[in-house]
């Protein structure tokens, strides 16, 4: 990614919405919002991709998802080179919902390093499951990076993201979005990981943060909070709350 000048802000639309239509109708209202200090993604299911970003140059798409094997016998699988073929320019790898499904950390890194060689950006992400009066979430949490991380070398530092999502913050269950604060913290910590794998380099790697992001926790999230950006699940469906969320973002 660079310059982090920019904020980076992307929406993941997990299994929503129900027809290609709706998708379009979305992106449509999106095409509109251009707001020159950040840069946005939309990450949809990843078969309406194709003809979604179909004349949509400068329009940024990932995927949600990536396979770790270029070819072969993996049904129901797609791979960097195929997602990128169709438009995609990032890809989110180990996601909670895909962790809870089986995921783990090698298999996280086997499809970071796929996409990052696909010449996508990965967008890694990470994040604890509860906090605790002990500070064990900080070593979960250094464990789950360096080996969701293993293998990729200093010099892909930027094909790569980090997203800092805590499973309590994440979807309709969330208890709320972590505080401006503790966010800050946490990019502090992350970015200290990040550091001792990747030396300098890890200064320009983005981070940042999801769970229960809206309108309203967006700024202080990054102003305070210190992220480099924000991954967005439900309020990204939604066109005016994300095209809302943007503009405010752009104010930062
Ligand atoms: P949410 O999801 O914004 O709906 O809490 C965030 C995520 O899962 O990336």
């Amino acid at each position: 990614m660079g310059a982090m000048s920019k904020k980076l802000v992307i929406g993941n639309w997990k299994l929503h919405p129900d027809s290609f239509e709706e998708a379009e109708r979305i992106i449509k209202t999106l095409s509109k919002v251009k707001v020159p200090s950040v840069s946005f993604v939309v990450c949809p299911p990843a078969v309406y991709l194709s003809r979604l970003s179909k004349g949509k140059k400068g329009f940024l798409f990932g995927v949600q998802d990536v396979f770790y094997e270029s070819a072969g016998a993996y049904t129901g699988e797609y791979s960097a080179t195929m997602a990128k073929s169709v438009g995609a320019q990032f890809a989110i790898v180990g996601h909670s919902e895909r962790r809870a499904l089986g995921e783990t950390n090698t298999t996280v890194s086997k499809k970071a390093l796929a996409a990052i060689k696909g010449r996508l950006t990965a967008v890694v992400c990470v994040g604890e499951k509860e906090r605790d009066t002990h500070g064990h979430y900080l070593s979960y949490l250094k464990a789950q990076l360096d080996e969701s991380l293993e293998g990729i070398s200093k010099h892909y530092a930027d094909k790569l993201v980090i997203a800092y999502e805590p499973l309590w913050a994440i979807g309709e269950k969330a208890i709320h979005a972590v505080s401006p604060r503790d966010l800050h913290e946490m990019v502090l910590f992350v970015r200290k990981v990040l550091h001792d794998s990747f030396g300098k380099r890890a200064l320009s790697i983005p981070i940042l943060y999801g769970g229960s992001v809206d309108s309203e926790n967006a700024v202080p999230l990054l102003k305070e909070g210190m992220a480099n950006g924000l991954l967005i699940g439900r309020e990204s469906v939604k066109a005016d709350h994300f095209a809302k969320i943007i503009r405010s973002v752009g104010s930062v």
